[in-house]
C-alpha cells in the first residue's frame, strides 16, 4: 500500500496553509458558505464528481478508484463556535466571536489533504470514496440534514470513518476502539408556572422560583438514585431563569440542560424519572410544568463497528507504532457522526494533538488551540483508513485488537 505517512508529509505546508485560512474566517453551523466554496473548488480540481449544498452548505465529493469496487464515506465537519478567540496567534480569527475552537478548520484541511492524495493514488484502490464535508456539527443539526439531503443514497457508502483531533491526548495518540465511545445527548427544556405577586404577599403567590429550585434539587436525584452504579448517565441544568424585579414573586421559571447517556433504555429511564419528579414537586406547589425533551437536537451516541475498528486499527497501524494507539473510557462529550454510524458501519477515529507547550486551553475554550503536526498523520490514517476497507475483502478479514487498559 503506499506510504501515506511520507506523501502526508510531502503536503505537509498546504494542510497547514489550508488550516490557517480557514482559521482566520471561521463560520458558525450552517454559515460554512466560504469554507464550502473552498473545498467543493478543490474537490472539483482534483477531477471529483461535486455535489453542493447538501444539507444546506455541505459538500460532497465522489473520487473513483481503479473499478467497481466498494463505497467508503469519509467525513469532515467543518464549523466554528460563538467563541471570541484569545489565542494571541497570528493567524486568530478576523471575525469576533467567532472561533474554530474544536477544530475543524483542521479536519477541513485533513479532508482535503486525503481528497489529494487519494486522488493521486486512485489507480491503486477500487470502488469510490465518497467525501463529506458537513455543516453544523456543533449545533449537532448538520450529519441529519446531510442523511435528509441523501448523502447516504448514489452511491450509498458500505463502511463511514471520521476523526476527531483532540488537544488534551499527546501528539500523536491515536483512540481506535470499538464499542462505545462518546455520548448520547439531550437538549431539555422545562418551563414551570406559579403564580405571580407583590413580594410582601407571598401567601397570594405561587413562587416559581422556589418551586424551581426544588424540582432542580429533585431532578439531581435521579441519576444517583434511579440509575444503576454500573450504568452511566449526565443530567445537567445549565440554565435557570427567572423573574425581572427584587420585589415581585415571579411566575415562572425556565430551566435548560442537558442530558447524556450511552444506552437507550438509560435514557428513557431518565427522562421518565424527570417527567415523574416534576409532576409531583410542581403538583405539592399547585404549580404546572412544561417538560421537553428537544427531538431534533437529539445525538445518539457513537458506537464503534467490531468489523470497521479492526479495519481501522489495521490501517492505523501502517501510520503510527502500535505503542501510539490506545483506548479510553468513553467520553461524555456528544458528536453527530453517531448519525451516519446508526446507519452505516463505521469507526470514529481520535488522534491527540497537544501543542508543544501543552494545552492553553480545552476544546471550545478561547485559548483552544492544536499542534498542526497532527495535520499529516491525520490525514495519513485517513487516507489509509479508506484504502484498507476498499481493498479488504468482502470476506470480512479482520485483524485482532490488542485490548489496553483505559486510562
Ligand atoms: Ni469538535
Amino acid at each position: 500500500m503506499t506510504d501515506f505517512l511520507a506523501l502526508a508529509q510531502t503536503i505537509a505546508p498546504k494542510l497547514v496553509a489550508w488550516r490557517r485560512d480557514f482559521h482566520q474566517h471561521p463560520e458558525l453551523s450552517f454559515q460554512e458558505f466560504r469554507t464550502a466554496e473552498i473545498v467543493a473548488r478543490h474537490l472539483d480540481a482534483l477531477g471529483a464528481e461535486v455535489t453542493t449544498g447538501v444539507g444546506k452548505t455541505g459538500v460532497v465529493g465522489v473520487i473513483e478508484g481503479n473499478g467497481p469496487g466498494p463505497v467508503v464515506l469519509l467525513r469532515f465537519d467543518m464549523d466554528a463556535l460563538p467563541v471570541n478567540e484569545a489565542t494571541g496567534l497570528p493567524f486568530a480569527s478576523q471575525h469576533p466571536g467567532i472561533m474554530h475552537a474544536c477544530g475543524h478548520d483542521g479536519h477541513t484541511a485533513i479532508g482535503m489533504g486525503v481528497a489529494e492524495m487519494l486522488s493521486q493514488t486512485r489507480d491503486a484502490w477500487p470502488g469510490a470514496v465518497k467525501f463529506l464535508f458537513q455543516p453544523a456539527e456543533e449545533e449537532a443539526g448538520g450529519a441529519r440534514a446531510t442523511i435528509r439531503d441523501g448523502v447516504l443514497e448514489n452511491p450509498r457508502p458500505d463502511a463511514a470513518f471520521a476523526l476527531h483531533l483532540w488537544n488534551q491526548f499527546p501528539l500523536g495518540m491515536l483512540v481506535v476502539q470499538p464499542g462505545p465511545l462518546m455520548a448520547a445527548s439531550d437538549h431539555f427544556v422545562i418551563v414551570i408556572t406559579g403564580r405571580g405577586g407583590h413580594g410582601a404577599v407571598p401567601e397570594e403567590t405561587i413562587d416559581a422560583v422556589l418551586v424551581g429550585i426544588e424540582a432542580a434539587n429533585a431532578l439531581h436525584h435521579i441519576v444517583s438514585r434511579n440509575i444503576s452504579p454500573h450504568d452511566t448517565a449526565v443530567l445537567s441544568i445549565g440554565s435557570f431563569r427567572a423573574g425581572k424585579a427584587f420585589n415581585v414573586i415571579a411566575e415562572e421559571v425556565i430551566m435548560e440542560g442537558t442530558l447524556r447517556t450511552f444506552d437507550l433504555s438509560v435514557r428513557e429511564r431518565l427522562i421518565g424519572r424527570m417527567e415523574e419528579v416534576l409532576a409531583g414537586v410542581t403538583a405539592m406547589h399547585g404549580a404546572s410544568y412544561r417538560f421537553e425533551v428537544i427531538e431534533n437536537e437529539y445525538a445518539p451516541p457513537v458506537i464503534n463497528d467490531e468489523r470497521m475498528t479492526a479495519i481501522a486499527y489495521k490501517a492505523a497501524r501502517r501510520v503510527v507504532a502500535e505503542e501510539q494507539i490506545t483506548q479510553i473510557t468513553p467520553i461524555m462529550v456528544a458528536e453527530d457522526m453517531s448519525e451516519i454510524l446508526n446507519r452505516v458501519p463505521g469507526c470514529y477515529i481520535m488522534l491527540g494533538a497537544e501543542p508543544e507547550d501543552g494545552a492553553r486551553g480545552p476544546h471550545h475554550n478561547p485559548r483552544f488551540d492544536i499542534n498542526e503536526d497532527a495535520l499529516p498523520i491525520a490525514a495519513a490514517v485517513m487516507a489509509s483508513v479508506a484504502v484498507e476497507f476498499l481493498n479488504s475483502s468482502t470476506a470480512g478479514e479482520s485483524a485482532a485488537i490488542p485490548m489496553k487498559e483505559t486510562s
